[in-house]
């Protein structure tokens, strides 16, 4: 078992206004366009738009600045939420994005104090978000059976200051479990046969109970995980997927409805049939923003499957 301690009141999981030596830092161009950067006393680093000066650039301005390029153009500095993180971390596997991460964090029920373990670590990018959902108090444990994977999202946790918030362990989950136990208020696993790690979850779960959850890609990984669930007394089986649809803004011209066209008079002064006059004059045109949906949703991610147990 590795452990890395190093307390620091600013970290990821606690947001902060004035960007300081040793802080990761997201550099953003665009929306599609934005990059990590360690700032260093004395460091640049170099965009399309010219050199960023680390010194007399970035540190002690707010988080949230426009910064000025050597070329003219300018980018923002933006605080490393877990969110951009994991828009932005270097990808060491497959990992979780936010639309999935929001609605395990809901649905396992997590908040600060919350004591949470974890399998596989993989690039860390579900274990950022846990973290600063379970600070200052609660605390991860994550299990990662590929050595160098384990070491980096170590390293990782220690430059993101969360290293106490968290512990790593590279062991099979399968074989050895979590190493702990009678502790977590809840259990993730994204591993490729989490049947086989689901005894362990059992055992590191609080004695009064708590909730699962593991994410599978294919349904045939699903099923067998429901039938071990199920042999192992959890309750409250469920499987999800969440698949997100992104609309597409455009500027569209519509013609406005003139519902005073056909017109009915039935109180005509000179006595003429007046009801039902049709307007000749065109149809006004206006621009309008409008929410085009996509034909299709690809999305597919993975199976989110929830279960609780109450060990007593
Ligand atoms: C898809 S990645 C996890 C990604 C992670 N959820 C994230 O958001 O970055 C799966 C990880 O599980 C690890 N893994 C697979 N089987 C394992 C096992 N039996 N014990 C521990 N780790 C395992 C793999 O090495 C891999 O790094």
């Amino acid at each position: 078992m590795c452990q890395f301690k190093n307390i620091n009141s600013m970290s990821f999981a606690e947001y902060k206004e004035l960007i300081e030596h040793g802080d990761t830092a997201i550099i953003f161009l665009g929306h599609d366009s934005m990059f990590p950067v360690s700032i260093q006393q004395g460091g640049q680093t170099q965009t399309k738009y010219g050199v960023i000066r680390h010194s007399s650039d970035l540190i002690g301005k707010k988080y949230g600045s426009k910064v000025t390029c050597s070329k003219g153009g300018w980018v923002y500095i933006l605080y490393p939420t877990p969110e951009l993180w994991t828009m932005n971390l270097p990808h060491r596997t497959q990992i979780l994005y936010s639309t999935d991460i929001s609605i395990i964090t809901m649905m396992l029920e997590l908040k600060p104090g919350s004591v949470v373990c974890e399998s596989g670590t993989g690039s860390g990018s579900l274990s950022h978000a846990i973290i600063r959902t379970v600070a200052p108090t609660g605390h991860l444990y994550t299990v990662e059976f590929h050595q160098q994977r384990a070491e980096k999202a170590m390293e990782e946790f220690q430059q993101h200051k969360v290293s106490h918030l968290v512990t790593v362990k590279n062991q099979d989950v399968c074989k050895e479990g979590f190493g702990v136990s009678d502790i977590a208020d809840a259990v993730f696993l994204d591993i490729p046969s989490p049947w086989e790690a689901i005894r362990h979850a059992k055992s590191a779960l609080k004695s009064e109970g708590g909730r699962i959850c593991s994410f599978s890609p294919c349904i045939e990984q699903v099923q067998r995980t429901c039938l071990v669930l199920a042999e192992h007394g959890f309750t409250e089986i469920n499987t999800l997927e969440i698949l997100l649809r992104v609309y597409d803004v455009r500027t569209i011209n519509l013609q406005i409805p003139d519902l005073g066209r056909m017109t009915e008079d039935k109180g005509s002064s000179d006595g003429s049939d007046k009801s039902k006059q049709i307007s000749t004059a065109q149809p006004e045109c206006a621009l309008f923003k409008s929410g085009v949906s996509p034909r299709e949703t690809v999305g597919h991610t993975g199976y989110l499957t929830f279960a609780s147990i109450s060990l007593f």
